[in-house]
């Protein structure tokens, strides 16, 4: 059945009529709405929900079977896929590849995958002694776009005060040829070890950037092969020792965007911070799936978070969600959290290929706290547009090397300013001075955390991969494909093409001409 007809979707439009005012936010609200799990605790309290609210989204929950289908997909069911219709038809299976822990999913799709995942790592272990015994490398560009990108990125940054210090790493994205100077400018190619990574192999950015350093190397005097490591599926372009040193792989079934516990992040995690380090990570992720899996309860804490959201966007009408972590590690994984949520939801045909009547994801963005409070926060506290945020905390700072100024250290004063922030926003402030009202009702949530520590991460990680995924199971979409980005990549290589054969600027009209 579609969201709109499901009897607990009824039941919330109702209760949407008269949402909790915030205004009343008291320590026993707070108490009462918090949940904890794997070294998080999920407070929501500044949430416009009531307890009929929480129960209703729960059968919600129930009713669209959310939970089996975390099961499902954790088992390797095939669910990326649009029924009646040509489709990605696989797996969805990024859990597998940190499934060798305590209680590895028992299914035979989700074991041969995990075995597979598994040897990677393996091999990766090897991989990293060898380097490590050579010592010639202290540079690593990581070439690769989207999902090869965000997430490794996101993760290595977060772990960066954990690397070594002799140790740089580049990431080379974007197909802007000054972005390629810009890298070139930062690297002696003779120290630099490049990492090219595309699941596909394809991506148009991703094969010119490595043709462009490949070059590089070789005017330089440098044999690319001793230099470069790919990392994509069996079979890609990319999978070929003649060119590379090591081939890494993963598989059709991980998503890009779900791929940062896979070979796309392991590499540059592990060469940066130490395979230790990536190991915690990986199990950090790995109990936050089994999480996932803990059934339809608030300990579920993806599952709760998926239904704050959903409160918030199908029944309170928000358009756009802000993540906002006051860590300044996680600066980067909003950007991260962008892509993951947005290229998974932002979807509009169920996964029959009927067009919704519903919203489906948000508009997600994000910036770190403080500074994000001296840049939009005016108007998320008195803008026209609501714009509900999910905050991310963590009680003590990454290494535990705090600095006292005026009688408080700075993380006191980090995390004093977040509480601050979620207050301020709930409860408003009344003036005779209009311009200094605040409305307040202004929606969050935070996840907050002891540490981030590399099991923190991993856990924060999988926390909102299952979330988005939940989501997308309640909504009935397919949250595994992305459909939305083939067009404007096709009309590109006809652009391109038009540029071949014309040798100057080919204007828009010349490309509309010949359609
Ligand atoms: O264009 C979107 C996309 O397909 C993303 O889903 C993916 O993360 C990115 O491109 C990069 O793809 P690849 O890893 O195959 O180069």
């Amino acid at each position: 059945m579609s969201f709109s007809n499901l009897k607990a979707t009824k039941h919330l439009k109702k209760l949407a009529e008269s949402p909790f005012n915030l205004k009343e936010l008291s320590p026993e609200r707070i108490a009462k709405f918090s949940a904890h799990n794997c070294g998080y605790k999920l407070l929501y309290a500044a949430e416009r929900i009531t307890e009929e609210v929480e129960i209703a989204l729960f059968e919600l929950a129930n009713e669209s079977r959310a939970h089996e289908k975390m099961l499902q997909m954790q088992q390797g069911a095939i669910i990326n896929k649009i029924e009646g219709y040509p489709s990605e038809n696989r797996e969805v299976l990024h859990t597998a590849t940190r499934d060798f822990f305590e209680n590895p999913i028992k299914n035979s799709n989700s074991i041969k995958a995990a075995s597979l995942a598994h040897a990677e790592v393996e091999k990766l272990k090897s991989f990293m002694k060898e380097i490590d015994q050579e010592n010639r490398f202290k540079c690593l560009i990581q070439i690769g776009i989207g999902g090869s990108y965000l997430g490794p990125q996101a993760h290595y940054e977060a772990l960066q005060l954990f690397g070594r210090k002799d140790r740089n790493v580049f990431f080379l994205a974007n197909i802007d040829p000054d972005e390629v100077v810009s890298v070139l400018q930062q690297v002696d190619l003779s120290e630099t070890l490049v990492l090219v990574v595309s699941k596909t192999g394809t991506t148009l950015e991703t094969s010119t950037n490595e043709a462009l350093i490949r070059d590089h190397l070789q005017r330089s005097g440098l044999n690319p092969q001793e230099h470069m490591v790919s990392i994509s599926m069996p079979g890609s372009p990319l999978d070929n020792p003649k060119q590379f040193r090591a081939c890494f792989h993963i598989w059709d079934w991980i998503g890009g965007r779900y791929s940062t516990t896979s070979m796309v992040g392991a590499v540059v995690i592990a060469w940066a911070c130490g395979f230790d380090i990536f190991w915690e990570f990986l199990k950090g992720a790995n109990a936050m799936d089994k999480v996932a899996l803990q059934g339809s309860s608030k300990e579920n804490l993806p599952l709760l978070a998926a239904l704050l959201g959903i409160w918030n966007r199908n029944f309170l009408g928000h358009a756009s969600l802000a993540i906002i972590p006051y860590s300044q590690a996680l600066r980067r994984f909003p950007a991260h959290i962008q892509q993951l949520d947005m290229e998974s939801n932002g979807k509009h045909v169920d996964q029959r290929g009927n067009l919704v009547d519903f919203e489906t994801g948000p508009i997600i963005w994000g910036e770190p706290g403080t500074s994000a409070q001296h840049s939009f926060f005016q108007l998320l506290h008195q803008g026209s547009t609501i714009v509900p945020i999910e905050f991310i905390g963590f009680a003590n700072s990454q290494v535990q090397q705090d600095f006292v100024f005026k009688n408080s250290s700075s993380q006191q004063k980090l995390l004093a300013n977040l509480f601050a922030q979620m207050i301020a926003l709930a409860t408003g402030q009344s003036s005779d001075n209009p311009n200094q009202q605040f409305s307040g009702n202004r929606p969050s949530h935070l996840i907050l955390g002891e540490k981030l520590s590399p099991f923190a991460l991993g856990a924060l990680l999988a926390f909102y991969e299952h979330k988005i995924a939940f989501q997308g199971f309640i909504w009935g979409i397919n949250s595994f494909d992305q459909e939305g980005v083939q067009l404007g990549k096709k009309i590109a290589d006809k652009i391109i093409q038009l540029f071949q054969k014309q040798g100057h600027y080919p204007l828009a009209e010349a490309y509309l001409k010949e359609l």
